[in-house]
């Protein structure tokens, strides 16, 4: 069996993740591959009900409650979506996958991270991106950009010292998997963050 690719695009609230995802997906399809554009939490219809409720200012849940919902909702996720189409030798492109749990949950939350890896390992089966594309800035930076886009999730409500941790976390992370996970500078026009994600891109084809 053929194997595609698994790209995962991370990074603060307001980095721009979800414009370039889109600009990623046209470009593997103007190349010829078939493309699969997924975000997490989401992805299913289940895990895009836990989404909802994962996000709702109206339900305050804690940290554990917290990494558990985003684990189910990965869990099916992997085995439904992301699984069957790397396998199937289709490029997967994720918006959020367990980098972000292991920041927001984990390095900014406090949840112990051998738990939190040990769990997400059971979610995930064990199937780790081929590639990560953290887009990163200034947060103050982020949050004005967060502010034109209206409302908010509970997580973008948490205010600027909580998106500065999960700014460093995610930098943190990136350090001890340089390999792996790509920092990109996300305060550019986003023309020019696309054409640096195609150049670390190219050698994976
Ligand atoms: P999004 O707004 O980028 O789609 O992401 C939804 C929010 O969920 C975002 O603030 C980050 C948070 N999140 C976690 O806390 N843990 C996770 O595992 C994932 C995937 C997202």
């Amino acid at each position: 069996m053929t194997k595609g690719l698994f790209i995962t695009f991370e990074g603060p609230d307001g980095s721009g993740k979800t414009t370039q995802i889109h600009k990623v997906a046209e470009w593997f399809k103007n190349k010829g591959y078939e493309v699969v554009l997924t975000r997490e939490p989401g992805g299913t219809k289940a895990a895009e009900a836990i989404r909802q409720i994962v996000l709702d200012p109206k339900f305050p849940i804690k940290a554990e409650c917290e990494t558990l919902l985003y684990l189910a909702a990965r869990a099916e996720h992997v085995e439904k979506v992301i699984a069957p189409a790397v396998a199937q030798g289709k490029v997967v492109l994720c918006d959020r996958f367990s980098d972000s749990t292991f920041v927001y949950q984990g390095l900014t939350r406090g949840v112990d991270m051998d738990v939190l890896k040990t769990m997400n390992a059971f979610a995930t089966k064990g199937l780790i991106p081929d590639k990560t594309i953290l887009l990163d800035g200034d947060s103050k930076q982020l949050a004005v950009r967060r502010s034109t886009r209206g409302v908010e999730d509970r997580f973008e409500m948490e205010g600027l010292a909580f998106q500065e941790k999960v700014r460093h976390g995610f930098l943190t992370l990136a350090k001890l998997e340089p390999k792996r996970i790509v920092v990109l500078d996300a305060i550019r026009d986003q023309d020019t963050v696309a054409a640096d994600i195609f150049k670390h891109l190219e050698p994976l084809l």
